[in-house]
């Protein structure tokens, strides 16, 4: 009997299947992407989703318990490829649902209408730990001791952080190898790999320079690939909308808002959907909204200029080549304030195009500006983010203007990354400083509509007493 879970090339004119075990990230007939399937009708899943509810969990030696301590494998007959004892988990996932009613009322909407899926809560700071304990769990299926990634940051931090623990004490350690472009990456996150002990190579190029030469470099080395054009990544990160229906009882709201980077998160809510719908477990499906930024706005060119679109997975490869000969004839590179999703060629494209087809999704871009002012809103209303990720709310925003979003639909904004990932830009769209200047001008300059500057004092009583805007009495 054939294993009821193995990949299989999204290419429906290949289709062409592997086993679960085979170690490749794009199919070997037609280079398409690849997806892990399941046979659902041969597994143990439950007809209610109310079933995942009941499970807590707890950080300790007995497996079960250790898995429902985790935020993606309490949910682990919807990714039911690896064994219990196979889990590498960190407690990741343990992330919540927040109802933004302050940013909401700013936003002209009413309490209970625009909620934040905080992934900054991970424990590396980012979404991506959902993945990355995936990746990791099937590493340790494989035996694989060395494992790379080309990132922005995130992916990198996770990485190393899970490197740096997945190895049973007594073991040799796992390696982690880190690709990132050079002067590319904001400190929070390069500190991150850094003290993980992960090598760290700074790339004389951008994202997509590291992401081509990591590919390369896995394949010749037998080094394993955890950026998430590897499928099981992927399988993480669909149980950011598990906990987003359960945040919210199990009802299903009306928009998901993401950030587009590499595109590997939008490819796992589609996935998500697509599964709980076969497995009659949700009646609807919500909408989904990728935001770009303006300067990284691959998808949104190609879905809004070129017409590209899923088509039953028939997608226009030559606009996507058209495309990509166009950026390199202008030497065309992304460029963005919000550096997680400065990245000029998607790998997930193809499936992030499926997503918007199942969830009848919609793509937007966002200049920086925006997203500053937007990332300093949620802020102001309690959540710290990163840049990246308050271009979500900033799509939220636009789409509210335009009227595709009414104001009386519900609304969930991923914050995919913690503000100090990158609290230097914060610092400088506040008080207009470069934040390791050895010392403040006077008086400070601020950059945003909502900068939040700080106010230089002398050390003196009644001065401070002015500035707190209560004059000392005599
Ligand atoms: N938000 C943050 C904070 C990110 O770090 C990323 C991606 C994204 C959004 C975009 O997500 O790629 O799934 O579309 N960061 C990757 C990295 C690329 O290397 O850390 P995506």
């Amino acid at each position: 009997m054939t294993d009821p879970v193995y990949q299989k090339c999204v290419n429906p004119d290949c289709s062409a299947t592997y086993a679960v075990r085979d170690v490749l990230f794009s199919c070997r007939g037609c280079g398409g992407l690849l997806d892990v399937c399941y046979d659902w009708d041969r597994l143990e899943v439950s007809r209610s989703l109310w079933f995942f509810e009941r499970r807590w969990g707890t950080a300790g030696r007995d497996l079960a318990a250790r898995a429902d301590y985790s935020g993606v494998w309490r949910f682990r007959e919807l990714l039911p490829f690896a064994r219990i004892e196979d889990i590498v988990t960190v407690g990741e996932g343990r992330t919540t649902l927040q109802q933004a009613d302050r940013l909401a009322a700013a936003l002209n909407m009413k309490p209970g209408h625009v909620f934040l899926q905080y992934e900054g809560f991970n424990p590396s700071g980012s979404f991506k730990d959902n993945g990355m304990t995936a990746g990791f769990t099937m590493a340790r299926m494989l035996g694989r001791r060395r494992v790379a990634c080309a990132s922005t940051g995130n992916t990198s931090a996770s990485m190393a952080m899970f490197a740096s623990m997945a190895a049973p004490a007594g073991d040799p350690p796992v390696q982690g190898i880190v690709f990132v472009g050079s002067g590319k990456v904001a400190y929070g996150k390069l500190a991150q790999a850094l003290d993980h002990g992960a090598l760290t190579l700074q790339i004389d190029g951008d994202f997509d320079a590291c992401m081509r030469r990591v590919i390369e470099i896995s394949d010749k080395l037998g080094i394993y690939l955890l950026n998430s054009l590897n499928p099981f990544r992927l399988e993480g990160q669909k149980t950011i909308m598990y906990r987003i229906l359960e945040g919210l009882d199990w009802e299903i709201p009306d928009w998901i808002i993401v950030p587009g980077g590499n595109l590997g998160n939008s490819s796992a809510f589609g996935k998500a959907f697509l599964e709980l719908a076969h497995l009659g477990l949700v009646r609807r499906v919500p909408r989904l909204a990728i935001i770009n930024a303006a300067g990284a706005n691959t998808l949104y060119d190609l879905f809004h200029n070129r017409g590209l679109r899923w088509n039953g997975g028939r997608i226009d490869r030559e606009a996507v080549a058209a495309k990509y000969r166009e950026m390199d004839a202008q030497g065309q590179r992304a460029h963005t304030i919000a550096s997680a999703i400065e990245i000029g060629r998607p790998v997930n494209l193809t499936k992030a195009l499926r997503s918007l087809d199942v969830m009848n999704g919609v793509v937007r871009q966002v200049d920086d500006e925006s997203i500053l002012d937007h990332k300093a809103m949620v802020g102001c209303y309690g959540y710290s983010c990163e840049p990246a990720s308050a271009a979500s709310v900033a799509g939220l925003h636009l789409l509210l203007d335009e009227g595709v979003i009414s104001r009386d639909e519900r609304v969930v904004c991923v914050l995919t990354g913690h503000g100090l990932k990158d609290s230097d830009t914060t610092v400088k769209y506040h008080a207009g400083i470069d934040a390791k200047a050895a010392k403040w001008p006077d008086p400070v300059t601020p950059t945003g509509k909502l900068s939040n500057h700080p106010i230089p004092v002398p050390d003196d009583l009644a001065a401070i007493c002015k500035a707190i805007g209560e004059p000392l009495a005599g």
